[in-house]
């Protein structure tokens, strides 16, 4: 069989995809969608991956979000490189990509945000204000906008998916949320497209987050069941590497994030550390 050389469809206007997809939804075809900001990796083609297999047309958005990036945070060095990302997407065999710049997404005037409460606070939440804000009103107008049937993330960022699923449920919207498994280089380290900002010192020493979630569940598995006793080994691994901070390591219930007193059924290890200024977050769901 020959491989799909023309590439997916890129749009820079919502118009133009809408029109692309008219047709598609006509004949009843089910539309995957992927969104991302791009700086592609293994972690996002599972998605676009498990889309191609699951769903007839599948969309990609490659689009950094400025609204949930906070005044000191990395949007303006937020990897970009679409000619890249078209060609592993090409590869793939997606059928459009939308691609919208700032004033397509957000007109002068714009004026609306979407707030999911609850599941947003803790975490993340506390570390970056105003973040979920932006991420819930961005993929709301990316869901408007695609309309899909099916919608991909990664587990990669846990609460993330929770923010979503908290959105798709309250505001009644009809689409299928797949949360897949975080995709991990072989040394452990969570793929994201920030790791390209670590120097080659510090992306071996970024393993320690993977070695911190791993000695979790090695406790766990021993029969640890006191979540101040796992923090506290968890934060020891962590704090030996040098130049390490950590933002937060928590045990928390998977469903609401809200911190464990004893570890009796499935937990959350979520960690956030900054290493040499670089953020990295990853987390490990713990079975007793
Ligand atoms: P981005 O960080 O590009 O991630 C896009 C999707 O890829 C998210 O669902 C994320 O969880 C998933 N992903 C990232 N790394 C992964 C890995 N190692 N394994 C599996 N999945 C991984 O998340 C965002 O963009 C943005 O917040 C967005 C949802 C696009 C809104 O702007």
């Amino acid at each position: 069989m020959t491989k799909e050389t023309s590439g997916p469809k890129l749009f820079r206007a919502v118009a133009d995809l809408r029109e692309f997809l008219l047709p598609w939804r006509r004949e009843g075809k089910r539309i995957g969608f992927v969104p991302t900001m791009g700086a592609l990796h293994e972690g996002h083609l599972s998605l676009v991956r498990a889309s191609k297999a699951e769903t007839d047309c599948t969309v990609v958005s490659i689009y950094v979000n400025p609204t949930q990036f906070g005044p000191t945070e990395d949007f303006a060095r937020y990897p970009r490189n679409l000619e890249r990302d078209m060609e592993l997407l090409t590869r793939e065999g997606v059928e459009a990509v939308f691609a919208p710049d700032d004033a397509e997404m957000y007109p002068p005037g714009y004026n609306t945000w979407v707030e999911v409460k609850g599941v947003s606070e803790p975490l993340e939440g506390e570390c970056r204000p105003g973040h979920f804000r932006g991420v819930a009103t961005v993929v709301l107008k990316l869901f408007n906008i695609v309309q899909p049937d099916v919608t991909y993330f990664g587990a990669k960022d846990y609460q993330q998916s929770l923010v979503v699923r908290q959105l798709i449920r309250d505001l009644n919207l009809p689409i299928e949320l797949k949360v897949l498994p975080t995709v991990r280089e072989p040394d452990g380290l969570a793929m994201s497209s920030r790791n390209s900002y670590l120097s080659p010192d510090a992306r071996s020493r970024a393993t320690v987050l993977w070695k911190s979630l791993q000695k979790a569940q090695e406790l766990v598995a021993q029969g640890r069941r006191d979540p101040q006793v796992i923090q506290e080994a968890m934060r020891q691994i962590i704090l030996s590497v040098p130049g390490t901070s950590i933002d937060y390591v928590a045990l928390v219930n998977p469903e609401t994030l809200t911190p464990v007193s004893s570890i009796t059924g499935p937990t959350l290890a979520a960690v956030a550390v900054r290493l040499e200024g670089t953020r990295l977050i990853d987390n490990l769901l713990l079975q007793p």
